[in-house]
């Protein structure tokens, strides 16, 4: 029987068994070099949006074989990388060796049960909304501001609907995939206002959103200081 979509756990594990498939369904390619050179990319994306700073604590949701965790970590007190997958989370492990302010926490698939409340600074999720149900983007947002400290922050990323890449990518799933034999992790974009009103509707302040490189939409913000 085919796996269902929403059955995280079980269709990431089998998506991860080795580093190369691994590899393959985080970025499409398995040159490292280029998965670093990805991974500083994300890395100024987050700098310009919600800043990084050496005192903070930043939480990845959906970290994967810890791409960005690889080169954040360097800049920050603490970097903890949550995934749905053993599979990603042990090859994550072998690639942070040595890394000593990096922890990875295995997490059920639709919340961040294990991380207390108030404990972060900030918490990020990329590449990682198209493969959930919307519903479940949303649980994400809200548990994000329940591990927030006050005033922590919050970034999230989607393929834009709206976007000229991001419809080429809506358009290809569609015509490529009959009804019936859609793969579980399939891509499906968000817009900036959907993104916007996540995190407007789980009570983040001072929430902003933005497109680029006519492909991602991404929207950040702070959790209230009270
Ligand atoms: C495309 S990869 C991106 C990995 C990483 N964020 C990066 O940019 O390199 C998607 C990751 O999300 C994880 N994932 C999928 N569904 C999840 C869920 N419901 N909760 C937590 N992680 C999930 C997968 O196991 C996978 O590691």
């Amino acid at each position: 029987m085919s796996q269902l979509r929403g059955d995280y756990k079980s269709v990431w594990t089998s998506l991860s068994t080795t580093k190369e498939d691994a590899y393959m369904v985080v970025s499409g390619y398995t040159d490292e070099d280029k998965f670093t050179a990805d991974a500083e990319d994300t890395l100024d994306i987050i700098r310009e949006t919600i800043g990084v700073r050496p005192t903070d604590t930043f939480l990845e949701i959906g970290c994967g074989v810890g791409r960005v965790g690889r080169v954040l970590s360097p800049f920050v007190q603490e970097w903890i990388g949550c995934d749905v997958s053993p599979n990603m989370l042990g090859i994550a492990k072998r690639r942070l060796l040595g890394l000593t302010n990096t922890r990875l926490q295995e997490v059920s698939g639709y919340d961040l049960q294990p991380i207390p409340d108030n404990s972060v600074d900030a918490v990020y999720t990329t590449v990682v909304f198209m493969h959930l149900e919307e519903w479940d983007r949303y649980n994400y947002v809200l548990e994000a501001k329940r591990v927030l400290k006050p005033s922590g922050r919050f970034y999230c990323d989607n393929v834009d609907l709206a976007s000229k890449e991001g419809w080429k990518v809506f358009e290809e799933s569609r015509t490529k995939f009959p009804a019936q034999s859609r793969p579980a992790q399939i891509s499906k974009c968000s817009t900036q206002p959907e993104l916007e009103a996540f995190l407007k509707n789980a009570g983040f302040a001072d929430v902003r959103v933005a497109g680029r490189l006519d492909f991602w939409a991404y929207a950040w913000g702070a959790k209230p200081a009270s």
